[in-house]
């Protein structure tokens, strides 16, 4: 086990997060994974002044950004801004104190993977093979085993992906597949030479097997054990290169059509964030003092414990990670997380859900936090979390503490008079606290970092219950003094305890105490609190979630559930016929072609955009509920259907003037309705 003295011998951190893939927004289970054990650990490391970089951003390449472009009729570049906007804002939001967020699709990036490769190239330690591959002929390309779909050999299912059975959940090879067709032509897909180079991981086997087997044990054991295992089967030349359009091109001549594989260039993500944040990189990538920590998740272990640290070894360079202490996963509310299946919690719609409640999120995962084993996210959990202890324990006591204090003496600290033994028992126990804390961050037990953080509250709770100073205030006013004063000190370490974990609550605490932030080493002084100062005005920190709430949460998720099970059953549920109508009911009804010329998100709503449209008898405005389904820049130029003599109506303050006509499916999807073919704005439909 690392202790606190074995740290002291690093002069500095390099601190990295797994980079989101930019193909979908992040979600609870990347947060609970990797992000907020991160944010904890570098909150931590800066609070105690120590020289700490934490570097993360977005990885942009890889054939499922490419399939997701041409599903969408976009091309990748647009896919990765989209995401790699929608991540780094939720992230920001959130409290991610990350240094630099950056992007693989960035030239310093591109330039820094590229000669990584090339050093690599150039000191011989690639090795070149010529495989076999599916080509598309009529899309002179040859296929990722993603972009090849057949038969699958196990379960017959008609629709299995090169690499992988969706339906049985078999790994697969390309060349399994029956009856393969090219995804992007639907053509028959020929066998053809193609050449790549190999990181020949074999040779580096002993180097790792010392290293992490004999050299780290220490290493948590979900993480040390799968190390072992993967070394136990003996490791294999990888393929570092690939043949597809999307990525950094491989640098060596007749390399054409070829790039960096994903997993080459995105680890090396982490130097050209480095890079581009401080001309001062080098001191935290070439120096042994320097400790080298990666958080990710546990799919990630084989890249980042095996992988990448035989590159950097090839390299020479580079130091090695020091611990890499990934996660396992989290669930929600029984089921696996997936994004295709878009069961999840969106970081980005929690934040609109439920605003101002970052440290609540960050809490219940924080507490739930699947360090040892796969763990489950609820709604419910979340609940009772948040009304049982950050309002009951933590708000309760912090709130008492500044009520008492406005109340006894107009929010001056009072001073103290002598202690009792039960006054030095209580304060003697917060220099305890604070050790358990930081050995527990040191060794990357988040979870129980933050309940003994909480033990501040619960033992300040407990003070103010035994000492019940609102029964003495008239017998006798001096002991309330000391009390109170114990208590604002209990306070102000409570402000710097929970700051790695809950940095908004820990800034809203020093800001109702008045104070400036503190250092790590403040944490348990009997004297952050001076006689006389005088405290702001008591504000709640928390506030019960109502079930309602809840239940609006898990009536999203059933949904969701409700629109898969329909998709899987291929078919939508479709709503029966309506009343008949008579042909002048219809003929009444004007619809015309119109352009969208203007759309802007209308402030404090979710779904409404307010259009400008030209409908050929004028330019009007209409507000429509499609912004969780379009963009604003996406929609200007377009054509639709408008119903234009519709009664006006005032939506948020903003007069609607007739209707635009949509398509929506089961599961609330919405789609616009244009003519096939371009006409003139005010052209009549019907
Ligand atoms: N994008 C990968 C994932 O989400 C993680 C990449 S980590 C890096 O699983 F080291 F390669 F950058
Ligand atoms: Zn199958």
């Amino acid at each position: 086990m690392i202790l606190y003295s074995d740290m002291k011998k690093f002069k500095r951190y390099l601190v990295t997060s797994a980079l989101p893939y930019a193909n979908g927004p992040v979600h609870i289970g990347h947060l609970a994974g990797v992000y907020i054990p991160s944010d904890i650990y570098v909150r931590y490391l800066r609070l105690k002044g120590e020289d700490v970089i934490s570097v993360c951003g977005s990885d942009e390449h890889g054939v499922p950004i490419t399939i997701k472009a041409r599903q969408e009729g976009v091309t990748p570049q647009d896919i990765v801004d989209k995401y790699h906007n929608i991540i780094k804002e939720s992230f920001q939001k959130l409290g991610m104190s990350f240094d630099i967020y950056s992007r693989t699709s960035s030239p310093i990036h591109h330039k820094t993977a590229s000669d990584f490769f090339r050093k690599l190239y150039d000191d011989g330690k690639f090795i070149e093979r010529t495989t076999m591959q599916y080509y598309d002929e009529e899309a002179k390309q040859f296929l990722a085993d993603r972009y090849i779909i057949g038969t699958c050999p196990h379960c017959q299912n008609e629709k299995a992906y090169g690499d992988q059975c969706e339906k049985c959940g078999s790994t697969l090879n390309a060349t399994d597949l029956i009856n393969p067709r090219s995804a992007i032509t639907g053509s028959i897909p020929v066998m053809r030479e193609t050449k790549h180079w190999f990181l020949p991981l074999d040779q580096y086997e002993d180097f790792l097997r010392k290293w992490i087997l004999d050299g780290h044990k220490e290493w948590k054991v979900n993480v040390y054990g799968q190390c072992k295992s993967w070394l136990d089967l003996g490791l294999q030349p990888r393929a570092v290169s690939r043949d597809l359009d999307w990525g950094i091109p491989v640098p060596v001549e007749g390399a054409e059509g070829k790039v960096l594989y994903v997993w080459f260039d995105a680890p090396i993500g982490y130097i050209s964030a480095s890079k581009e944040l401080t001309p001062d990189w080098e001191k935290y990538w070439k120096s042994e003092d320097t400790k080298m920590v990666h958080f990710i998740g546990k799919d990630n272990i084989v890249f980042h414990c095996i992988v990448f640290p035989a590159m950097l070894k090839a390299h020479g360079d580079y130091i090695l990670p020091e611990n890499v202490p990934a996660n396992e996963f989290l669930n929600l509310e029984g089921d696996k997380i997936s994004t295709s299946r878009n069961w999840a919690v969106w970081l980005h719609e929690y934040l609109e859900d439920f605003p101002g409640k970052q440290d609540v999120l960050r809490y219940v995962l924080c507490a739930n936090a699947p360090e040892t084993k796969d763990n489950d996210f609820t709604w419910k959990d979340f609940q009772t979390r948040n009304n049982n202890e950050l309002v009951a324990v933590l708000g309760n006591f912090v709130n008492r503490a500044l009520v008492l204090t406005q109340k006894y003496y107009d929010g001056k600290v009072p001073a103290r008079g002598p202690l009792t033994d039960y006054d030095r028992d209580i304060l003697n126990e917060l220099p305890e606290i604070k050790q358990a804390i930081e050995e527990n961050i040191e060794n990357y037990r988040f979870r129980e970092a933050l309940k003994e953080a909480m033990n501040i509250a619960r033992l300040g709770n407990k003070y103010l219950a035994d000492t019940e100073p609102w029964k003495l205030i008239k017998s006798d006013p001096e002991r309330v003094k000391t009390i109170m004063n114990i208590s604002l000190q209990i306070t102000a370490s409570i402000a710097i305890a929970i700051e790695p974990f809950m940095p908004f609550t820990a800034e809203k605490i020093l800001k109702l105490l008045r104070v400036e932030k503190f250092g790590w080493e403040n944490l348990g002084s009997d004297d952050l609190m001076k006689e006389g100062h005088v405290i702001g005005t008591p504000e709640l920190l928390f506030e019960k979630i109502e079930d309602s709430v809840i239940e609006a949460q898990l009536a999203k998720l059933a949904a969701t559930k409700k629109a898969n099970m329909a998709k899987e059953a291929g078919k939508q549920e479709i709503a029966p016929q309506k009343q008949g109508i008579s042909f002048d009911d219809f003929s009444n009804m004007d619809i015309r072609v119109a352009t969208i010329l203007e759309a802007e998100k209308i402030a404090k709503t979710k779904k409404l955009l307010k259009l400008t449209i030209d409908t050929g008898v004028d330019k009007r405005t209409i507000v429509s509920g499609i912004a969780e389904h379009y963009a604003p820049e996406e929609l200007v130029g377009r054509q639709v259907l408008v119903l234009i003599n519709l009664e006006p109506r005032e939506l948020k303050g903003v007069l609607s003037q007739g209707m635009i006509l949509m398509a929506q499916d089961a599961s609330g999807k919405l789609v616009l309705l244009s003519p096939t073919e371009k006409v003139g704005n005010g052209t009549i439909v019907g």
